[in-house]
């Protein structure tokens, strides 16, 4: 089938910017991307493309230029359904708060009323592409909801992961290491196929069954965040021996057996898939029996808490074992540089330790304003015991935020706080002036010149 209409549903992080790189290297496809959230659909069409609900670099110039021409965004769901050949869902699986598997598997009630919805209103044969990251075999339950519920039509089914990097959306889009399409259906598959091939080398494209498709892109970020435990593990062994975790990762990262990348230490990773998918991962393992594997793979996600803990208690200790009333700067809220996404940010953990411990917590980040950080926190296990509607202040300026502060936290590697007046900082501080950089991007020797103390993640300042 060739392909001159797309609906996706789900305008968030990963619908939002897939489907304008497509509508943007296809102007012969009608892209409309439907959600069930007004006002996220009202920022998508806001006149002013600078007003887009997501921020990534050079997303707004790819909107501007498709939207309108063949990019629209809307809430009538049905009608873009009706529409299209194409059907990509995108919508959120978090992890289920309630009943069997509560913290651990995948909520599919999503999915599955997508599934209902697509059953209903399709009229005509339609390939429906899975988007968003799922629990192995969940193609299966959707093409028995396609088929049981609908009007007779036929229904293929792909899965076609997405593994976009937040902050680095459109590159990696533009770029893709691989495509991943996954299928039973030779003709289906190809008709997506055809249009990644509009600018994605047909070499980088790869095809498999469903069933690996839908569990590489689990074990993708399985490998990655496994990696970044693995560091961080690490760091803590080079606090206490003297060994500077950057050498270390330098040193092992040469080696181009084990390669350079995701091997930063830091406070601990945050977004809103890495955890997600490994307790997905664990949840599968353990539903088949596979004890071994779900305790190993779980080991990453009990690493990355202990981080995030390790990282709140050495501010505490510092500072004399206390840090009620005193005001604790913290730049950066979001889970890494170049996005406003604060989903499972390791800010807000950091955060909820220090509140409990009656800290002063002051926010500064460039991109996330004081309605998400209070939204963030409100959801936090401690919300109730550390009110923080006074123990919290949000600022616009950096330099309001770190000003009488008796710590600074540095939780987001934004490439700006390295070029701060770093020695304006100090002077405006109470002294002892502590630094604790939780992402290693501020340079040790100069700041302990202008007279901080400093400390970074895995090495022995
Ligand atoms: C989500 C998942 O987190 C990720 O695992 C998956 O791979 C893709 O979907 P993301 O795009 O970052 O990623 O989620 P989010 O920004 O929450 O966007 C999902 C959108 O779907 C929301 O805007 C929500 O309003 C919409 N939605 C959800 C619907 O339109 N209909 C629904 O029934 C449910
Ligand atoms: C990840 C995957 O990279 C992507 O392929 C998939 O589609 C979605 O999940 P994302 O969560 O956007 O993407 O960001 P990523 O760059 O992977 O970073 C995840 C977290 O790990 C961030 O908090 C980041 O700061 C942290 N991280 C990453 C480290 O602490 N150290 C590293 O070396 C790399």
């Amino acid at each position: 089938m060739k392909i001159t209409s797309i609906c996706c549903i789900g305008a968030g992080y990963v619908g939002g910017p897939t489907m304008a790189i497509i509508a943007q290297k296809c102007p012969h496809i009608k892209v409309t991307v439907v959600d069930l959230n007004e006002e996220r659909i009202a920022a998508w069409n806001d006149p002013d493309v600078n007003n887009i609900p997501i921020f990534e670099p050079g997303l707004s110039d790819m909107v501007g230029e498709a939207r309108g021409r063949n990019l629209f965004f809307t809430t009538e769901v049905e009608k873009g359904i009706d529409e299209a050949q194409m059907i990509f869902i995108s919508v959120n699986t978090p992890t289920k708060t309630y009943g069997l598997g509560k913290g651990m598997a995948a909520d599919l009630k999503y999915i599955e009323l997508c599934a209902r919805q697509i059953a209903s209103v399709a009229k005509d044969n339609k390939i429906v592409v899975e988007k968003s990251t799922l629990p192995v075999r969940t193609a299966e339950a959707v093409k028995n909801i396609l088929d049981n519920t609908g009007n007779g039509v036929q229904f293929q089914i792909l899965s076609n992961p997405e593994f976009l990097a937040e902050g680095t959306a459109v590159e990696d889009l533009l770029n893709p290491d691989r495509v991943l399409i996954g299928g039973n259906d030779a003709q289906a598959i190809e008709s997506l196929v055809e249009i990644y091939a509009n600018w994605v080398s047909r070499d980088k494209i790869l095809t498999t069954n469903l069933w690996s498709s839908e569990l590489s892109k689990l074990t993708a970020n399985a490998f990655l965040a496994q990696r970044v435990s693995s560091i961080n593990a690490l760091s803590e062994v080079c606090e206490k021996t003297g060994a500077d975790v950057n050498e270390v990762a330098r040193a092992i990262g040469m080696d181009s057996r084990i390669g350079s990348k995701f091997l930063k230490a830091s406070v601990g990773f945050g977004g809103s898939c890495f955890q997600k998918d490994i307790l997905n991962l664990v949840y599968i393992a353990k539903s088949y029996g596979l004890d071994e594997v779900a305790d190993y793979w779980e080991q990453v996600v009990i690493m990355n808490d202990h981080q995030k803990r390790r990282f709140a208690h050495k501010i505490v200790q510092t500072l004399y074992n206390t840090v009620s009333g005193k005001k604790i700067a913290f730049l950066g809220w979001a889970f890494k540089k170049d996005t406003n996404d604060t989903r499972e940010s390791a800010a807000i953990d950091v955060a909820d330790y220090l509140l409990l411990e009656q800290a002063k917590v002051a926010v500064f980040d460039p991109k996330v304003g004081e309605k998400q950080v209070r939204y963030d926190l409100a959801y936090s296990a401690t919300n109730e015991l550390s009110n923080i509607d006074k123990n919290v202040t949000v600022y616009q300026d950096p330099y309001e935020a770190c000003k009488g502060s008796h710590a600074i936290a540095v939780l987001t590697e934004w490439d700006e706080f390295k070029n701060y007046d770093w020695k304006r900082i100090f002077d405006s501080m109470h002294k002892p002036a502590f630094v604790f950089d939780g992402r290693n991007i501020l340079d040790a020797k100069k700041m302990k010149e202008i007279g901080f103390v400093f400390s970074s993640v895995g090495s022995a300042y």
